[in-house]
């Protein structure tokens, strides 16, 4: 795989970030998600790859853009499976909050679980604690293997958690481990991320989220070098033959990150379009937009974080992905 599509991926998360960035806190969800959609769309046909999109915006008859077997780029180069989400946390956008990202991770064809647009349950760590994670046992059996591994006492260690209902259980039984909890809005991809990057005081996520973010997660963690379990979770028969439609035979399989996401060839990349623990979010300027972003390869194991300065063009349009002003 060509280093040099690591870039292009950055390009193009930055290209959606700042596009959705401007809705934030106009309460619009749809239209936030829409505006991250088209630009993403838009800057993929700048790069040379012939890219198949498998975890996407959903299936053909009801997204229009970036829907699951899409093809992408600009149909040379290498083919490769693209898992992305134009806008991860539109809600967070919407309402003004925390931890939004625009997200894309590629890999050699056939190496990203085809995982269906259902819940996972997942658990995820940093490099530090890989080993010491099973969906098997308990939440506090979990966490006592966690702490032991980070050298930490139970009540030191931090776990995020999604605030939803259905994590009430599981918030009561955190608790009473002794473990600080960190109740997140939205944003199970970030937080994953976050229990592997040093100094954003995350470490471990446990619950229920998207399994579609499960897959973006494990090609962030194996680039990382952290580790996450998921299994899936079917809200009903409709979802469960999609899946066994979508190819997966045993439902109640445990997937490690090495199963989500294949191989060496993935190359992981995110902007941050709200502030979040690792990224900050896209700040607008006088003379334009500043984007933070990471992209990261499996292969090198090399981990950048990349600053980057957009100009207003001539027409007072921030300089378009793939024209001249665009390096
Ligand atoms: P969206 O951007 O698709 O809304 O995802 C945000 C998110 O918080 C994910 O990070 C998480 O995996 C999922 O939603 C959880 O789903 P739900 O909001 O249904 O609990």
């Amino acid at each position: 795989m060509d280093r040099h599509v690591g870039l292009d991926l950055v390009r193009i998360t930055e290209s959606a970030a700042i596009a959705c960035a401007r809705w934030m806190g106009r309460g619009d969800a749809h239209g936030a998600d829409q505006a991250a959609v088209t630009a993403m769309r838009q800057a993929f046909d700048a790069v040379d790859i012939r890219g198949t999109v498998v975890i996407g915006e959903g299936e053909r008859d009801e997204a229009p853009m970036l829907y699951i077997g899409e093809r992408v780029g600009t149909g040379y180069g290498p083919e490769v499976d693209i898992a992305l989400d134009p806008l991860e946390c539109t809600n967070s956008v919407a309402y003004g909050r925390p931890n939004a990202l625009a997200v894309i991770a590629l890999a050699q064809r056939g190496h990203f679980l085809h995982a269906p647009d259902t819940y996972m349950e997942k658990i995820a760590v940093g490099p530090d604690a890989v080993g010491a994670i099973d969906l098997r046992r308990s939440i506090e059996e979990n966490l006592e293997a966690v702490a032991a591994a980070k050298k930490y006492r139970l009540r030191e260690l931090t776990v995020a958690i999604l605030d939803r209902p259905r994590h009430e259980a599981l918030v009561q039984n955190v608790r009473r481990t002794g473990a600080r909890i960190n109740l997140i809005p939205d944003g199970d991809v970030s937080a994953a991320i976050a229990t592997s990057v040093e100094g954003t005081g995350v470490d471990v996520l446990v619950g229920i989220g998207g399994a579609p973010e499960g897959v973006l997660a494990a090609a962030a963690l194996r680039c990382l070098g952290g580790a996450i379990q998921g299994r899936l979770k079917f809200r009903n028969d409709q979802e469960t033959e999609r899946a066994r439609a979508m190819g997966v035979k045993d439902l109640d399989r445990i997937y490690g990150e090495h199963d989500l996401a294949r191989g060496d060839s993935i190359i992981f990349a995110a902007t941050g379009v709200t502030n979040g623990d690792m990224l900050e979010g896209v700040r607008f300027t006088g003379e334009g937009a500043e984007t933070q972003s990471m992209v990261m390869r499996v292969k090198s194991g090399t981990v950048r974080t990349i600053a980057t300065r957009y100009r207003h063009n001539t027409d007072g349009e921030l300089a378009p992905l793939g024209s001249s002003d665009d390096d």
